[in-house]
């Protein structure tokens, strides 16, 4: 860690970003429209015979879509579910009583419509043996997630600027796979990718700001990071397995994982930057060698690839097999 930075020399440097956080927020709202899950899938007492009957047609067409992308929503709600972790770590990062945690409430409140609007549809759709998913999403909660940041919140924003843009790009490619057998799981995968988009501008400005005031120990903290994306719920029974599905599936994989990489430190302008230390000039140089390792890890990863069968709880031990 860069000397000059503790912590607390942190919590400084994110209290003088506040005017900006304040800026970007206002942005936000300015360019949010405000959408809720039961547009999607209506659940009201009182509905019209048009809103009942297209649940019947909306189950009907469910009914065709693959394991794959059944597979894929699964990750996608856990991922959303996962929400009172991120929710806590902003909290224990950021402070509370600032222009910090006002974001956070209003992240949080848009982010538990995702989950919400997911499990509707999941639900109303018959999608998953849907006590396998549940127990799955619980122990998911329950399992915590305490990432080794140390007390650095530089490294809780440059997570959230990659995540928000992973998620993003894991629900529109969904969606796109979807889109043939229901267009109504597309039309919400593309909203809430919207939002994903719109949190991802957020943090990854965030984060600039902090570059511009402390480039070296941000680039420090991205590093920590950026070479591997660690997602709450890797050490539940059978992600992994859910997340080479979704990879062999060509939704989102560690290639997607590397084109997110690229466009964080292109729009920081990293290449750019002129440190003023030789840890700063370290630090960027190692930044910059990120996306040529993941290319060789995704390489790696692509050669060592086999034939493989899978299956699942969630959707009643089907078997589904990929070619390398
Ligand atoms: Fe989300
Ligand atoms: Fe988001």
């Amino acid at each position: 860690m860069n000397v000059a930075m503790v912590p607390s020399k942190k919590t400084e440097a994110l209290a003088s970003l506040e005017p900006l956080v304040e800026e970007l927020m206002d942005r936000h709202l300015k360019e949010r429209k405000l959408w809720m899950p039961s547009e999607f899938v209506p659940a009201s007492e009182q509905m019209t015979g048009e809103e009942l009957k297209g649940l019947d047609e909306l189950r009907d067409r469910a009914r065709g879509l693959p394991d794959s992308v059944r597979v894929s929503l699964a990750l996608n709600l856990l991922t959303e579910e996962g929400l009172p972790h991120f929710h806590r770590l902003i909290a224990v990062h950021l402070g509370s009583e600032n222009a910090w945690s006002r974001w956070n409430f209003l992240w949080t409140a848009e982010e538990d419509r995702h989950g919400c609007a997911l499990h509707d549809y999941v639900r109303d759709a018959r999608l998953f043996d849907m006590k396998a998913f549940e127990y799955l999403q619980y122990q998911y909660i329950e399992a915590g997630f305490d990432p080794q940041w140390h007390g650095d919140p530089y490294q809780l924003l440059a997570y959230t600027s990659l995540q928000e843009r992973a998620t993003q790009a894991a629900h529109a490619n969904t969606g796109k796979l979807a889109a043939k057998y229901d267009p109504t799981i597309q039309r919400l995968l593309g909203h809430i990718a919207a939002d994903e988009s719109r949190h991802f501008r957020f943090y990854r400005d965030a984060f600039r700001g902090l570059l511009e005031i402390d480039s070296t120990g941000a680039m420090e903290s991205a590093l920590k990071v950026m070479p591997r994306l660690a997602m709450p719920g890797h050490n539940i029974a059978g992600y992994d397995d859910m997340a080479d599905v979704v990879h062999r599936s060509g939704i989102y994989g560690p290639r997607d994982y590397r084109k997110v990489v690229q466009e964080c430190l292109d729009n920081w302008g990293i290449a750019d930057l002129k440190p003023v230390d030789a840890a700063g000039r370290e630090a960027q140089d190692k930044m910059m060698a990120v996306p040529a390792r993941l290319d060789k890890l995704a390489g790696l990863l692509e050669r060592r690839m086999r034939s493989k069968s899978f299956s699942f709880d969630i959707i009643y031990q089907r078997v589904m097999e990929f070619d390398a």
